[in-house]
C-alpha cells in the first residue's frame, strides 16, 4: 500500500499526486519552504492531508531556526507558520493544523528551544497518526448507511490520498467493504484537476473496490436511470449551521441527488468543522490557475512543457477550485464523533461537547 505523507529522519515524505496514476513518484522535503511549495502546487492536497502536511511543514520549519535565542527562535517560528498558513485558503485543516502548532508553543514556555523542537516533531507526528484512528472511526461510523449491493457516487478525491490513510469519505466506503458488504463505487472525474479519475480510481483499484469512472456530466443521467443509491464526498470546510465546501462540482450532485431523492452524505472529521463561519457565504473559496482549465492534463505536466491546449488562447477563464453545498441538500454529516443531522447548527454544536 502507498502512503500520502510521512516523517521520516527529520524529513517529509509524500507522494507526488500530481503524476498519478501513471507515475508513484515519491519526494523529500528538508524544507518548510519546499513543503508549503508542495502543498500549493497540489503535490499533496486533500483537507486533512493538508493539515498534516501544515503540521510537519511547521515542524521542519522550527528544527531549522538556528538561532540560540528563545525570542528570536518565537519570532522566525511566528513566520513559518505564517508561510505556512498562506498556501491555501479553503480547508481549514490547514489553519486548524496551525494552530496545534502554535498552541505546543503556547502551552510549553518553560521548554528550552530544543525541547520545543522535538515537541513540536512529536506533535506532528501524532495529528499523522490521529488522522489514521479518526478515518477508520468515521468509517465505522458511517458504515451503516450502506447496504449490500448499493452503488455509491463519489466525487474528487477524498480517500486515503487526501488524508494520512484510509479517507474520509473512502473511508466509509472501506469500512463498508470490511463489513462484508458488497458495493460499487462510480466516481466523477472531478474536471479540471481530475483528483476523481486520477486518484480516487486509482485507490480504489488498488483495493479491488468495483469501481466506474464516469464524466461529470454524466451524474445526472445515472440517477435517472436508478444507477446510484447514494452519494458520498468529503469536505474542505463545514460552517457551524452545516453548509459545506467541497470539490467544485459538489454542489451540482448535491442537487440532482435531491431532485432524484437519492441521500447525500459528507464523511468529515471534526477538524473539517468551522463553528467560527456561521454559514457557506463566508467560507472564502480559492480561485486557482486559469490553466488548470484551459490545458490539461495535470499542472505538472503542464510545467514541464507537455501540456495540450483545448481553449482559445487568451480566453477568460474562471476557475473556482471549491463550491458550498448548502445544508438542506445533505442528509446527515458522518464525523468520528457520531453523525450529524438536521438541524445541524445544534448537532454540530453537540459533536464538539458544545
Ligand atoms: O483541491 P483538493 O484536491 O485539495 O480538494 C480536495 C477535496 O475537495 C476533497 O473532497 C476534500 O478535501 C475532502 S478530502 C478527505
Amino acid at each position: 500500500m502507498f502512503k500520502t505523507i510521512e516523517w521520516k529522519n527529520n524529513s517529509v515524505v509524500m507522494i507526488d499526486q500530481r503524476l498519478l496514476p501513471t507515475q508513484e513518484v515519491y519526494r523529500k522535503y528538508k524544507d518548510f519552504l519546499d513543503v508549503a511549495e508542495a502543498i500549493r502546487e497540489m503535490v499533496v492536497r486533500g483537507a486533512p492531508a493538508i493539515g498534516v502536511a501544515a503540521a510537519m511543514g511547521i515542524a521542519l520549519g522550527a528544527l531549522d531556526i538556528k538561532t540560540k535565542n528563545k525570542k528570536g527562535f518565537l519570532k522566525t517560528f511566528e513566520n513559518v507558520c505564517k508561510v505556512i498558513a498562506s498556501t491555501r485558503p479553503t480547508a481549514v485543516n490547514l489553519f486548524w493544523a496551525v494552530e496545534r502548532m502554535k498552541g505546543v508553543v503556547r502551552k510549553n514556555p518553560k521548554l528550552n528551544i530544543e525541547e520545543l523542537k522535538q515537541r513540536l516533531v512529536q506533535e506532528a507526528k501524532t495529528i499523522h497518526k490521529e488522522d489514521i484512528l479518526i478515518n477508520k472511526q468515521m468509517g465505522r461510523n458511517g458504515s451503516k448507511f450502506i447496504k449490500s449491493g448499493d452503488t455509491i457516487l463519489t466525487h474528487c478525491n477524498a480517500g486515503a490520498l487526501a488524508t494520512a490513510g484510509y479517507g474520509t469519505a473512502l473511508g466509509v466506503i472501506r469500512a463498508a467493504v470490511e463489513d462484508g458488504k458488497k458495493i460499487k463505487v462510480f466516481a466523477d472525474e472531478t474536471r479540471p484537476f481530475l483528483q476523481g479519475s486520477r486518484l480516487t480510481a486509482w485507490e480504489l483499484m488498488k483495493d479491488n473496490i468495483d469501481v466506474t469512472l464516469i464524466t461529470d456530466n454524466m451524474a445526472g443521467y445515472m440517477m435517472k436511470k436508478g444507477l446510484i443509491d447514494l452519494v458520498i464526498v468529503g469536505a474542505d470546510r463545514i460552517a457551524a449551521n452545516g453548509d459545506t465546501a467541497n470539490k467544485i462540482g459538489t454542489y451540482s450532485v448535491a442537487v440532482l441527488a435531491k431532485e432524484h431523492k437519492i441521500p447525500f452524505y459528507v464523511a468529515a472529521p471534526l477538524s473539517t468543522i468551522d463553528l467560527k463561519i456561521k454559514n457557506g457565504d463566508k467560507i472564502p473559496i480559492e480561485e486557482r490557475d486559469t490553466r488548470e482549465v484551459t490545458h490539461i492534463p495535470a499542472p505538472a505536466s503542464i510545467k514541464q512543457g507537455k501540456n495540450i491546449q483545448i481553449a482559445p488562447h487568451n480566453i477568460k477563464v474562471k476557475n473556482p477550485a471549491f463550491d458550498v453545498t448548502p445544508n438542506k441538500f445533505i442528509t446527515a454529516i458522518i464525523t468520528e464523533k457520531g453523525i450529524a443531522k438536521k438541524s445541524f447548527e445544534k448537532s454540530l454544536k453537540g459533536l464538539f461537547g458544545k
